[in-house]
């Protein structure tokens, strides 16, 4: 093999979409030669469904192939592991990405938007949580489908004490959260601030998520406690605002930007739902330009979406092609680049300068 094939030859290609190396994010694995001649590269990708996976592995063949002597043939292997800012490393949380997905109207599609998140990236091969903050109207176990109670186990702690831990219900590969496993749908429940400052600590803290990649948070419309809650207890890797296209929507998008802004979450962007015929089309886009946020998507309105949510087989549209999971997926996957790139951009994501 020639010397120059190791890792080092294509730490310096840029990662398109970031403003960063492979060598930066040390996403190079292994560079080597098989017995039958092949060059053989084994990749780290920071995001599911990244989008522009084609374009690196050509700027990797055509690096290659620039050195003398090399092989012709090469072959890559890509294996996912997202990059975050490990939201909940201050509540004991193995959750590399916290994702609030609020709004500030109701009936906006929230939590459609969330649940089609958590299948979404979990379909790309991300490892999801699913955890529905609206205890007034929580709408995730139905959406899904899911059934289920979350079992109280015990376990041991480090100095041998025991403390007892509420696991999620599973459901389609997610670890789901919500309300609505604990009481009746039909029984309304007054939750005065701190009950729902206390339970929503006990969905975060003393539930046990496991090592996720996202742990996506279907948000409830309106008020600001759940937002502060969640802010006081880590560091969010941002907050997602859906909204429909009509002018009183992107108002009320406009206050909740600025709740999360005042509550120190940041803004990953806005999504634009039930775009079509019926409320028109653009007015996030352009609000989302006017307030210098990004703009993630948006999602057509569009029947089997309903249809699927109110039968609550939610999951099923990311089990065959149709126009909506395509839809959906390019959402996702604008999503995972655009947290990815605002935590690449922090002074405190790794590089790997300082071994180089
Ligand atoms: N893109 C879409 N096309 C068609 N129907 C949709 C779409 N998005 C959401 N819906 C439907 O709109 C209704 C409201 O959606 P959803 O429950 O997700 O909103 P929400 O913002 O979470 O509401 P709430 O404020 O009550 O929590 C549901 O019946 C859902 O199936
Ligand atoms: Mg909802």
């Amino acid at each position: 093999m020639p010397e120059q094939l190791t890792s080092d030859l294509l730490n310096s290609i840029p990662l398109p979409g970031f403003e960063r190396t492979l060598g930066e994010l040390r996403l190079v694995k292994s560079v080597s030669l098989n017995d039958r001649g092949v060059c053989e590269v084994s990749l780290e990708l920071p995001v599911p469904g990244y989008p522009h996976q084609e374009k690196l592995e050509q700027s990797i063949r055509e690096k290659i192939a620039s050195v003398d002597g090399a092989p012709d043939e090469i072959a890559i292997t890509c294996s996912l592991n997202v990059k975050g800012p490990e939201s909940g490393a201050s509540v004991g949380l193995r959750v590399k990405n916290v994702v609030a997905v609020g709004s500030g109207k109701g009936g906006v599609g929230k939590s459609t938007v969330a649940a089609s998140l958590a299948y979404g990236l979990s379909s790309m091969g991300a490892k999801v949580g699913l955890l529905d903050a609206d205890v007034y109207g929580p709408s995730i176990p139905h959406m899904l489908g899911a059934t289920g109670k979350p079992e109280v186990r015990e376990h041991l702690n480090t100095d041998g004490s025991v403390i007892q831990r509420i696991h999620p219900v599973q459901h389609d590969g997610l670890a789901v959260m919500s309300i609505g496993f604990l009481v009746a749908e039909e029984n309304a429940v007054i939750w005065r601030g701190p009950m729902l400052h206390k339970l929503l600590t006990q969905f975060i803290s003393e539930t046990e998520w496991g090592e996720l990649d996202y742990l996506i948070v279907d948000m409830p419309p309106g008020t600001g406690d759940v937002a502060l809650t969640l802010s006081q207890m880590m560091s969010l890797a941002g907050a997602i605002v859906v909204c429909t296209p009509q002018k009183v929507a992107l108002l009320d998008a406009v206050k909740a930007i600025a709740m999360y802004q005042q509550v120190k979450i940041p803004i990953l962007g806005m999504v634009e739902n039930m775009t079509g015929d019926l409320f028109g089309k653009g007015g996030a886009r352009a609000t989302a330009a006017e307030k210098g946020i990004p703009f993630l998507g948006e999602i057509s309105s569009d029947p089997a979406i309903r249809i699927q949510g109110d039968e609550s087989r939610l999951g099923e549209l990311f089990k065959q092609e149709s126009a909506a999971r395509t839809n959906l997926l390019e959402l996702c996957s604008n999503v995972a680049m655009e947290i990815a790139r605002q935590y690449l951009a922090k002074p405190q994501a790794p590089t790997l300068e300082i071994l180089q």
